[in-house]
């Protein structure tokens, strides 16, 4: 925050150097990295290109020990549903631990475990080993079997990779739902998946007060008809209400379970986890990943693109595990590959501003990978606080799950990376399972922005819009052009879903990714952002439509339009245009009555920040509402063609409100 005369002084001079920096068009890797990294030969783009198939399962024998290896890379005879390594056998959770024990290497620290109070817990790969077969024994003796569906609501504690591993060991799907998501949500979730067992916790710690996540749990899950367990983690301690008959605590079951339980080799498509992520309706999307294809993908992005050296990195994705980033780079690409990770509880700012940079210090941590609304936030605190903290021990950054603005980027290379670490700008989706478009650090130059070209192995193209011509250079839609081992393979229980959302646009064998990009001339992609209504907040995937659902579900509502609107530290924020019921009057109770709708229905940061009360809201002839306009509207710009709205009058109305409300702000 540079308070003080000093700080200021060199906050303006470095928002001088960065001005400068911008000038720079590429920054190529450094010589010293170049030479220890694992890739350093662009030659490996084209031995991919040549046989793509054959590439990625070279990769999968070279990262993965197969029980039964594949004897065939790709099946495509029914696209869209691709299969891969089919006659392969393998156990995700074996892959993950088993053989790292085997190889002696158990005591090696899989996570440096830091809690919101300073506590901390170095947990090994013998130790997760234990614990792991003594869950799966446990949610076996519960009833759970190969092929059930269990949900995982658990803050970042290691009991949350021990309960995805040991789902994994015995071929139970896991279907993880993200901690800030509220209880609610968690039931729409383990509903739509017959969800037969949930893992929870006593409470969950933010910031200093713990929240009663079983006790908001209990509210809603006594509808969920398939639902016959529920195991508690006794995390904070706090007192919490049990059903008996489906309640239990996970150190009791664990203690009762049998400490052995061999891991069965999976049939390599065997659905590994349903991850629940928004689309462009109301109801979120169940994406499903299996698991040879999966665990390939993870393996082979997480080494390559962070360049690991599983014996001496020290590797920290802050994302949380509750998101496909955590799924696939802090539990299955970093256990697979063997690596030593920072798992971090809390929040950037608590107990105080410097925590991620004392975390840094703390592990010696040598890879970081996080969210461009992470560093904003950062820029925003000041670059006095990381420099407080010894950060030498990074060589590399990474940044993911949104367009990273040029300034963030050379703010992170310079202030985290002191100019000497590579920085992957990492673009894919939960969909995609691991990265597709990024740097290898050893060999792209970057541009700030640009998240450069796809990975080895991967077909990536802009097109035009209504031919779905590759387009050399200039913006269109981003589009994947080949099966990739880590690609969804269906929508859970919604296959017709699946093809219409992503292979309907040009045809079965073209993944509409949903997000718009531009080439230049260099061939770089540039993501731009989604073409769908997905808003992307903090890096949170949400939709406009969900939104709008927990909004017109408040009693005084008679109807909602919900637009991302851009925003210098989210990167785009929620912004609701409401029409009340005829006799309800705007007032703050309504508006805080709306955002609690939102939070009890979705979670906190599906909030609004901001409302707009309109009178009437722009709708097409046939009824349909015009986003483009609200959203030209909310971010000041001249608006776009009204001819074809039923009552152009409706806009005019609406600027006067919005110039109103900055009236009220001056
Ligand atoms: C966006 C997160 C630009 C994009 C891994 C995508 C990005 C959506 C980047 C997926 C990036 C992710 N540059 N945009 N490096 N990474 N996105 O499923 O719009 O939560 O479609 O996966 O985030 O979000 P999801």
């Amino acid at each position: 925050m540079g308070t003080d005369a000093g700080a200021m002084a060199s906050d303006s001079s470095l928002e001088h150097e960065l001005e400068a920096m911008l000038e720079i068009e590429k920054f190529e890797p450094p010589a010293e990295f170049r030479e220890r990294a694992n890739w350093s030969d662009p030659a490996i783009y084209d031995e991919a290109a040549a046989d793509p198939v054959a590439w990625w399962t070279a990769r999968s024998k070279e990262l993965l020990d197969w029980d039964i290896e594949p004897t065939e890379g790709l099946n495509d005879s029914d696209p869209p549903f691709y299969k891969w390594f089919e006659d392969g056998r393998i156990n995700a959770s074996a892959q993950c631990l088993d053989r790292h024990v085997a190889a002696g290497i158990g005591d090696r620290v899989a996570y440096h475990w830091r809690g919101e109070e300073g506590e901390e817990r170095d947990v090994t790969y013998a130790d997760l080993h234990r614990d792991v077969q003594r869950f799966a024994n446990a949610l076996k003796d519960l009833g759970v079997d190969k092929g059930d569906v269990v949900g995982i609501y658990l803050p970042m504690i290691p009991e949350v990779a021990v309960a995805m591993l040991a789902c994994a060991r015995i071929g139970a799907i896991h279907n993880v739902v993200f901690g800030g998501f509220s209880a609610e949500s968690v039931r729409e979730r383990m509903e739509f998946a017959d969800a037969k067992a949930l893992v929870t916790v006593d409470g969950a710690r933010r910031k200093g007060k713990t929240a009663p996540i079983k006790e908001q749990v209990d509210e809603q899950m006594g509808s969920v008809d398939s639902l016959k367990t529920i195991v508690v983690v006794r995390a904070t301690g706090i007192d919490v209400p049990m059903t008996d008959g489906r309640d239990v605590f996970y150190d009791e079951v664990c203690a009762a379970a049998d400490p052995e339980c061999p891991a069965e080799p999976m049939e390599a498509e065997h659905p590994l986890f349903i991850l629940y992520t928004s689309g462009s309706t109301a109801k979120p999307k169940g994406i499903l990943h299996t698991t040879g294809g999966y665990l390939t993908g993870a393996a082979t992005t997480h080494r390559y693109v962070f360049d690991l050296k599983p014996e001496t990195d020290v590797y920290w994705c802050a994302a949380d595990v509750g998101w496909i980033t955590g799924h696939t780079y802090i539990v299955y690409g970093p256990l697979a590959n063997g690596a030593t990770s920072v798992m971090w509880e809390g929040a950037p700012d608590y107990p105080h501003q410097g925590v991620w940079w004392e975390n840094v210090e703390r592990y010696k941590a040598t890879i970081l990978y996080a969210a461009p609304t992470a560093i904003r936030t950062f820029i925003k605190w000041g670059a006095d606080i990381p420099a407080k903290f010894d950060l030498s021990s990074l060589r590399l950054l990474g940044s993911v799950g949104e367009p990273i603005n040029p300034k963030a980027w050379l703010w992170y290379h310079k202030v985290i990376g002191g100019e000497r670490c590579p920085i992957v700008d990492t673009w894919w989706q939960t969909e995609t399972g691991g990265i597709m478009i990024t740097p290898l650090p050893g060999i792209t130059a970057t541009k700030p922005g640009s998240a450069t070209t796809p990975f080895p192995g991967v077909k990536a193209e802009v097109v035009d819009e209504k031919e779905g011509e590759p387009l050399a250079e200039g913006q269109g839609l981003l589009m994947l052009e080949r099966p990739w081992p880590s690609m969804l393979r269906t929508l859970y229980k919604e296959d017709d879903r699946f093809i219409e959302t992503y292979f309907s646009k040009f045809g079965k064998e073209r993944y509409l990714v949903g997000d718009a990009a531009r080439r230049d001339s260099d061939g770089y992609f540039w993501v731009i952002g989604r073409i769908d209504d997905v808003v992307n907040v903090s890096g949170h995937r949400l939709s406009t439509a969900e939104v709008e659902s927990a909004i017109v579900a408040h009693e005084s509502v008679a109807e909602a339009a919900v637009i991302g609107q851009t925003d210098e530290d989210t990167g785009q924020a929620i912004c609701a245009f409401v029409t009340l019921r005829g006799g309800t009057e705007p007032s703050k109770d309504v508006e805080a009555g709306i955002r609690e709708a939102v939070a009890t229905r979705i979670g906190k940061f599906a909030r609004p920040k901001r409302i707009v009360w309109a009178d009437d809201l722009p709708k097409t002839r046939s009824g349909k509402i015009m986003r483009r306009l609200l959203r030209d509207i909310a971010e000041g710009r001249a608006l776009g063609d009204v001819t074809t709205l039923r009552d152009p009058d409706v806009m005019a109305e609406l600027e006067a409100k919005i110039a109103e409300e900055s009236d009220d702000e001056s």
